[in-house]
Formats: structure tokens, sequence, C-alpha cells
């Protein structure tokens, strides 16, 4: 903080104090609220306690004239003129929508995801929502969880560098910007790890292992100056997280001193007594406020039972008064106190044609190419006379915007296939059949039509995957292959023998292992939002070649998961010599034990892709690592450098990644971590040579006597583009003994 911020800062805290000293327990209980809008209606009822002071926040209004109105009845109203957070899950654009999270996060590119959250941001700040509930952070490594589609995937690293992108992309340099938003890390701590990838489930993670992994994000929001933070409905090691003393005081408040203000999930206070820590709603307020939520979302525990359990000196009156000021610094950082009104003029139109080519070149870098034999695409349109373009989602503009879009509008959407019409000239004739009516259709009826399509074409393009509602919260899947018979109809198209290409939209990894081998071509485009049509387009006829790469791993079965580039070794890691398949089994086979390592019987050690995995129009050769000081003392940086070579005849972005692993610590380290990446662009026969500069700190983890440190020991590094990488190199890094 330089002078001036800290004078600001001051002379909030000395304005919040004098302000709350001049509050009545009602009224400070009242900041804590924050309830459901009428959806472009206040009620009596609203009116009435937004003018008493009994409502700080609202959530789900996007209307302004209404926005603006209670923000009038808050301020002229209200005895206080305290005025109202608008809240909102403006989580892959408002109007204009982006990729979801976990495609925007197969960029990897910190740039563009906060260009997309700005962009979110003004339009959400162009109603008067002035808090988001996003980025959520949640680490997943299970792509059964519905909510994978909101996060940035697996690795702690990437989740982090991004999550701090969008909170600088919704926050600006200053809250107080135009078109800046609160933003909100979700969900503290540990959701994405549900047991079985069942939304709501129990989380058990070691200490060790929610530091290292789960609470890294939050702490790197937390540096990037995140206003707000959300708990997960979700149970913590037998203490749902919304009564989690432990992480909610000892690590939020404590140990990363976060000053901004915690809001429950929705009813997760009530649903405290549901999990069984608590017996009624009172209790629940009593462990919700103790452990240091601030805001209460939906239920209506704290406008219930506060007042009581302070005049019970349940609740310590100075907790209350802490809860208060940690919601009014965020609404005087966000200068409502100087303007809460919005006036239209001052923002730029909803999906202008700047927002749409942002959303355009978003979804272009968020698609991934798995799988290009015989370099089929990209597809020359000189040399194609007709084109079937099938499947449920090649024109669906609804379903391709994904989860969470409550604002957007289809009717901005572009498709694949009039993106693919307005590409092609009239030469080619272009035969398109749904196929199947919805992405979860069991019958075939619509096959016939579709196999004609196919056959009275040069190339066939299948637009399949998931709709946007088989993903999100509370859309969890136990089988994640293809739903409904979409492998039956790759498996009929194939039979015909034409090239063909799968083009999957989806919120989640999908194990594909029995559809891959049938078809010529597969890319990944998740959900892509507004502009599919015309990325995904770019892409199959090559006004660009895909650079996106897998913030998660794509398992072949299942039964893999969870599985995850950043395992542990075990004491018997498998060797491809040491796997035996269950076909190869001989009849009356006895046990031994020797020899033996951890695999599956029936299924391949690795995953279909691994992380980081992602092809394009070139060949890209990595050679050469050095480390240009392979022994480092504690507090030093380490140079590496990598050549990195496009063979082909194509411009290419290329994601070039870096691994670590710690061969021995105090506790057992995993065989590989991401620890940085770089987007490097090459031109056709370019090589290039990129460095990393890595200080040891980034080494450090919560070990064995738990404390962040990096302990001496010898080291692997790779450079490489996915984490199944050999290129390797070694370095140590030793004691400081200078100190
Ligand atoms: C979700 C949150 C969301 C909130 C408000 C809850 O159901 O878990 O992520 O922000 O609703 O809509």
């Amino acid at each position: 903080m330089n002078n001036v911020d800290v004078d600001i800062e001051a002379h909030a805290e000395r304005y919040i104090d004098e302000l709350v000293e001049r509050m009545t327990i009602d009224e400070k209980i009242g900041q804590l609220i924050l309830v459901n809008g009428a959806y472009g209606n206040i009620s009596d009822e609203l009116r009435h306690a937004v003018a008493g002071g009994r409502i700080g926040a609202v959530l789900n209004e996007v209307d302004r004239e209404t926005i603006n109105e209670l923000q009038r009845i808050a301020i002229e109203e209200s005895r206080l003129q305290i005025p109202l957070l608008i809240g909102r899950d403006v989580i892959h654009g408002f109007t204009t929508v982006f990729p979801v999270p976990l495609g925007q996060a197969a960029s990897w590119n910190p740039d563009l995801v906060e260009r997309c959250a700005r962009v979110s941001a003004m339009e959400a700040a162009s109603v008067g929502v002035n808090w988001t509930f996003a980025p959520m952070v949640d680490i997943t490594r299970d792509p059964r969880w519905g909510r994978v589609a909101e996060s940035l995937g697996e690795d702690p690293h990437l989740t982090s560098v991004l999550g701090v992108a969008m909170v600088r992309g919704f926050q600006g340099s200053s809250l107080a910007d135009t078109g800046s938003i609160a933003a909100c890390a979700k969900h503290f701590a540990g959701y994405g790890a549900s047991e079985s990838g069942r939304d709501y489930n129990t989380a058990s993670i070691p200490e060790t292992e929610l530091r290292n992994v789960h609470l890294r994000p939050f702490k790197a929001a937390i540096d990037a100056g995140v206003a707000s933070i959300m708990t997960s409905f979700s149970d913590l090691n037998g203490i749902p997280a919304t009564a989690n003393q432990f992480l909610l005081k000892r690590v939020l408040r404590d140990e990363w001193s976060f000053n901004g203000f915690v809001v429950s999930d929705w009813n997760s206070i009530s649903e405290l007594t549901v999990h069984g820590l608590t017996s009624n709603d009172k209790e629940a307020a009593f462990e919700a406020a103790s452990a240091g939520v601030d805001m209460e979302m939906a239920s209506n525990t704290y406008a219930r039972f506060l007042a009581e359990l302070v005049q019970e000196g349940k609740i310590p009156s100075e907790r209350l008064d802490m809860m208060v000021a940690n919601i009014l610094r965020t609404k005087f950082r966000l200068g409502l106190f100087q303007n809460p009104f919005t006036d239209a003029k001052l923002f730029p139109l909803p999906a202008n044609d700047d927002h749409l080519l942002m959303a355009h070149e978003a979804a272009r870098q968020s698609i991934v190419l798995l799988k290009n034999d015989e370099q089929l695409l990209p597809l020359a349109k000189d040399r194609i006379r007709s084109l079937a373009v099938i499947g449920p989602l090649a024109d669906d503009g609804y379903e391709q915007l994904g989860t969470w879009i409550f604002d957007g509008d289809p009717l901005y959407s572009q498709t694949p296939l009039r993106a693919i019409e307005k590409h092609l000239s009239d030469s080619v004739e272009i035969h398109f059949a749904r196929g199947l009516e919805t992405t979860r259709t069991r019958g075939r009826e619509g096959f016939h039509e579709a196999i004609e399509a196919a056959r009275k074409s040069d190339v066939v393009l299948l637009f399949l995957g998931e709709e946007s509602i088989l993903s999100g919260e509370a859309h969890c899947r136990a089988d994640i292959t293809l739903p409904g018979a979409q492998e039956e109809l790759i498996a009929e198209l194939g039979a015909l023998g034409k090239p063909l290409v799968l083009v999957i939209m989806a919120g989640r990894p999908l194990a594909l292992q029995n559809v891959v081998g049938r078809v010529n071509a597969v890319l990944m485009a998740w959900h892509p939002g507004t502009m599919a049509g015309p990325a995904i387009t770019d892409i199959l006829f090559g006004e660009v070649s895909p650079s996106g790469k897998l913030p998660v791993t794509f398992p072949r079965v299942v039964g893999q998961i969870p599985i995850y580039y950043s395992q542990k070794n075990t004491g018997r890691p498998p060797t491809r010599e040491s796997m035996i398949l269950i076909d190869d089994i001989p009849r009356g086979a006895k046990q031994v034990s020797i020899g033996n390592t951890s695999f599956h019987l029936d299924v391949e050690n690795t995953p279909l892709y691994p992380f980081g995995f992602g092809l394009t129009y070139s060949n890209i050769e990595y050679a050469n690592i050095q480390v240009n000081n392979s022994e480092v003392r504690v507090g030093e940086t380490i140079s590496v450098t990598a050549e990195v070579a496009n063979k082909g005849d194509r411009h290419v972005e290329e994601i070039v990644q870096l691994y670590v692993r710690d061969l021995a610590g105090s506790l057992t380290r995993p065989v590989k971590e991401l620890k940085d990446f770089k987007r490097v662009p090459l031109n056709p026969g370019e090589t290039l040579t990129v460095a990393f500069e890595l200080p040891t700190e980034a080494l450090a983890f919560f070990n064995r006597y738990e404390m962040f440190a990096v302990e001496p020991g010898e080291f692997h590094v790779w450079i490489g583009g996915n984490s199944d990488t050999s290129l390797r190199a070694e370095f140590k890094v030793v004691e400081d003994t200078s100190k």
C-alpha cells in the first residue's frame, strides 16, 4: 500500500467505527442479512425491511430501476443511510457469455481470463450489481462433480494464477472505479473434494493436503485483495465449513489477516442442523457467528437469534461489531457511500461488438485438440464439396452457453452450424441432421437421417457432449461417458468410413475411451459460450491453430477417479512390465504379492489424456533442458531453459509448462507439480529458448513439522507441453548457511 492508500484505509476505519458506534443492535444485525431479490418487484416486506435497516444486501436482482430504487430507499429512508450490496452469480459472463470457467482455464492465459472478468463486471455493474459470487477456486480432481465446470481445474498453481486474474478483472485497480465489482472467492474450503463427486457431500482432507492443495488458491485470491469469501456447504473433517473455526478463524483471519467479509452459502447456516452439528437454528447461528461467518445468505437464523445471543453474552458484542465492520468496509471500498446509484450512460451497451470479440477470442483459446489422425484438421474448404453437420449441439444457442448463465441471452449466441454456413461458400453443400433430440436421447429415431447426411458428405462433423444442465451445481454424474445413444451414433457413423471429426461441448471431462478410436479427430470445446460457433469454425478451418491445454486429467474410465497428475509415487509405482491385464491371467492363477505394483487389472494405468495436454496443427518439439545453477541456496532462484521448436508450417501458440519433483521430503511429495507456465508464440520453423526463473520459495510446502518451508535436497525439473513430459534435468537446494 502506498501512503495515499494508507490514508484512505485509515479514513475508512474511522468512518466505519463511528458508524458502528451509532448503530442499534437491530441495525447491526441488518447489515448481516442477505436476502433474495424479487426479480424486478419490490414487495412491501422488502421495502420496509430496507427502510428499517434490517437488510444489508440483496441477491438476484438485476433490474437497474429496481436496484436504484432499493438503493434510494436504503440511503433516503433508512436512519443511517447505508447503501446495499447487490450480489449476483456472474460466473463466466453476464449478457455476453464466455466459456465456462473450466474452458477459460484451458486457455492457460491469465491476461485473457482477466479481460473476460472485466467485461463481465462491466456488464453486471451496468445494471447495478456490485458484488459477484466468483471466482470459484475449489480444486477438483473428480470430474463426476457437476461443479467441475465452474472450477479452474485440478491444479493449485493454475487455479491460483487464474483465480487471481479473475479477481483482478472483477475488482479492477480500484473497487470504486466504474465497472468494478467486489469478487468472492468460494467455496471455503474443501468443497471440490466431496466424496464420490456427489454435490454437497462430505470432504475428509488431512491438514497437510488441505494447505498444500485446496487452500492455496484462496490464499492467492486474498493476497490479490479479494473482497469476500463464501463458505462451502460441505462438512470438512467433521465440522461443516460454515461453522469451521479452524478455517474461518485460525487460517483466514489469524494467519492470513483477511479483512474483507465472509458470507455463508445459500441456507448453509440453517443446514448446520441438518448436518447434525447443531440441534436448532439458534445453535446454528451461534456456531456460524462464532466461527466467523459475517453475512447470512438466504436462511434467517441471524435475523431471529443473533440479538438474543448477544444479549445472553454468548456472542460478544465486539464480535458483532467486527462482523458489521467487515461488511461496511467493503461497501466503503466500493464507493457506495459516495454514490450507490447506477447511471446506464456511463457504461457501454452489453454484448456490444467488442464484448463479442472478446468472447470469440476466449472461446478460441479454450478449445483443446485431443486427437488429429493424419492431420485431418484443419479442413481445407476448397477441397470439400459437401459437409455433414450432425448432432444435438450443432445448432443450439442455449446449450452452448453452459451452467450459471442467468443473465446470458441465447439470442446473441452464434451456433456452429450458422458459423460454418457463413464461413463456407455456396459451393459446399451442408447436410444438417440432429441425430438425437438431446444429448440424453436413447432412441435411435434420428439415426437414419444422420447416416443419410453423412453418406452424402465428404467429411462429417459431429457435435456431441452434454447439455448445459448436465453439469453445474447439484448436477453430478456417476457415469461420465457420453450420455444417451451418442456412443451408438458415433459407432454407426464411424462405420461409414468417412473422415469423422468429433466436437465435444461439455462442462466436465468425459470418459471417452469407447469413442476416440472410432473418430479421426476430437476437439474438446467445453461449453464455449455466446461465440461458440465462430470460435469452433476458426479452429476447424485453420483460421487459428488450437492452443488450449487440459486443466484437468481425462480418465479412461470412471473407476480410475480420482486420477490427477500430481499423485504420490506409492511404494510400488507401476511399470509397464509389472502390470497384468485381466485377460492375461492364467486359469487357477495362484496369489503372489512379490513384484506387484499399484494398478488396476482392467484398465491401463494412465489417463486417456493427461493434465496439460493439447495438440496443435504443427509439430512442437522440446529439447535441451538446462539448469543454469544446479545447486542453489534456499532463498535463491533457479534458472531453467529449454528449446521449443515449431517443426510445422503454421503459426502456433504453445503453452510451455514447468514441473518439479521434490525427491525426498519430511512428507512424501507429488511425482510432479506445476510451478510455472508461459504462452509462447512460434512461427513456422522457429526455435525459441524459453527461460523460467524459479525462486526456491515456489518449492515450499506445509511439512511434517507444520511449517511452510523449502526442504533442502534433490529435485527433478521438467519442461514440456504437458504433464507427461520426459524432458528432465536436476538441481539441488542446500541450506543457506550464511544466515
Ligand atoms: C451456490 C453458490 C452461489 C449461491 C448464490 C449456491 O447454491 O453454491 O455458489 O453463489 O447459491 O446463488
